[in-house]
């Protein structure tokens, strides 16, 4: 059975799939991962290979203690005493790498991207692996993130998923690298600037230049399968009978072939918590043919919402 309970026993025998160079999919806080030994070039290359994603783009390396991320990265104690204010949490780093971490993960850069995630089940895998997991999300290069496990069982009907339920952040890690004492944001998530903020006296900037250094910052990203188009008013919807419409704080004015709206009381956490589980229910519905999003504020976990959305409709 691909589907997993996560008991300990299972957790372990997982375990012991990622121990023996196997891949598992499992749950962490913002979104689900396609996990394998970081430390293994053959578990990652199965990764990329099962992911059809290209090797240009870097993992993101999962710890579960702050013991491990010195084994992998260079961290000083300004960046340590930070990311503690966040980890366990919805926040990838990227820092000097160490030589243990095989160049396959970080496609060739001489930095790697950590995360301590918050998620138990995580947690324990990576605990139980007796080696730091190196996940993507676990979804097919350039598709719709998953944030519940038939998602992905969507895209890989032979892999172990680990069931944790819906995730609670719904999208993924924010991307941060720290140089001269400024925060650059290479991708913007789970965690807002304005929480970055509250525990960082620095600088805090966009990273716009250099697009190679986060190939994450691929044009075309997160799509459903039928065309996307962002939206300010539902006026602009043309044909409702073959349209799906997710709306934000906004009742429908016509009968749609689906609606659904990501958050009533106009919650932008609420939002991006069920962003792609609506995406993905769109797509699924055989009656639409395109999908219209309703743009949200760019505050709080909006920055990320549109990040999101705008990649996705990129056709
Ligand atoms: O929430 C998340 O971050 C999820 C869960 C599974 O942890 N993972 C995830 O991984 O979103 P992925 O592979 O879908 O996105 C990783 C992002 C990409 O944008 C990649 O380019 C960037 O991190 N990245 C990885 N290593 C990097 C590095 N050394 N320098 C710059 N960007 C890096
Ligand atoms: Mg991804």
């Amino acid at each position: 059975m691909p589907l997993i309970k996560p008991t300990t026993e299972n957790i372990i025998k997982c375990a012991n799939i990622i121990k023996n160079n196997g891949v598992v999919a499992f749950p962490t806080e913002t979104v689900y991962g396609l996990g394998a030994s970081a430390l293994s070039i053959k578990a990652v290359k199965k990764i990329f290979r099962i992911k059809k994603r290209p090797f240009y783009d870097p993992l993101i390396v999962h710890i579960h203690c702050l013991k491990q991320l010195h084994t992998i990265a260079y961290c000083d104690k300004k960046i340590e005493t930070f990311l503690k204010k966040i980890w366990p949490g919805p926040l990838t780093v990227v820092l000097k790498k160490k030589d243990i971490i095989p160049d396959i993960v970080t496609a060739n850069l001489d930095t790697v991207a950590v995360r301590l995630p918050s998620n138990r089940i995580a947690l324990k895998l990576i605990k139980y692996s007796k080696s730091p997991i190196a996940a993507p999300s676990a979804n097919k290069f350039s598709r719709l993130s998953p944030t519940k496990p038939e998602h992905v069982l969507k895209y890989f009907k032979n892999i172990n998923v680990i069931d944790g339920g819906k995730t609670v952040y719904g999208i993924e890690s924010t991307v941060i690298k720290i140089e001269n004492d400024i925060i650059y944001i290479l991708r913007h998530g789970a965690v807002s600037v304005e929480e970055i903020k509250r525990y960082w006296k620095g600088k805090i900037e966009e990273y716009s230049g250099l697009k190679k250094l986060s190939p994450g910052l691929i044009k075309k990203h997160y799509s459903p399968s039928k065309k996307l188009q962002i939206i300010k008013s539902q006026k602009e919807i043309i044909q409702p009978e073959i349209s799906a419409f997710i709306s934000f704080a906004e009742k429908p004015l016509k009968r749609y072939a689906f609606f659904v709206d990501l958050s009533p009381s106009g919650d932008l956490n609420q939002a991006a918590a069920n962003l792609f589980e609506y995406l993905h229910m769109a797509e699924e519905n055989h009656k639409v043919r395109k999908i219209y999003i309703k743009e949200v504020p760019t505050i709080g976990k909006g920055k990320a919402i549109m990040e999101r959305i705008k990649k996705a409709s990129v056709s």
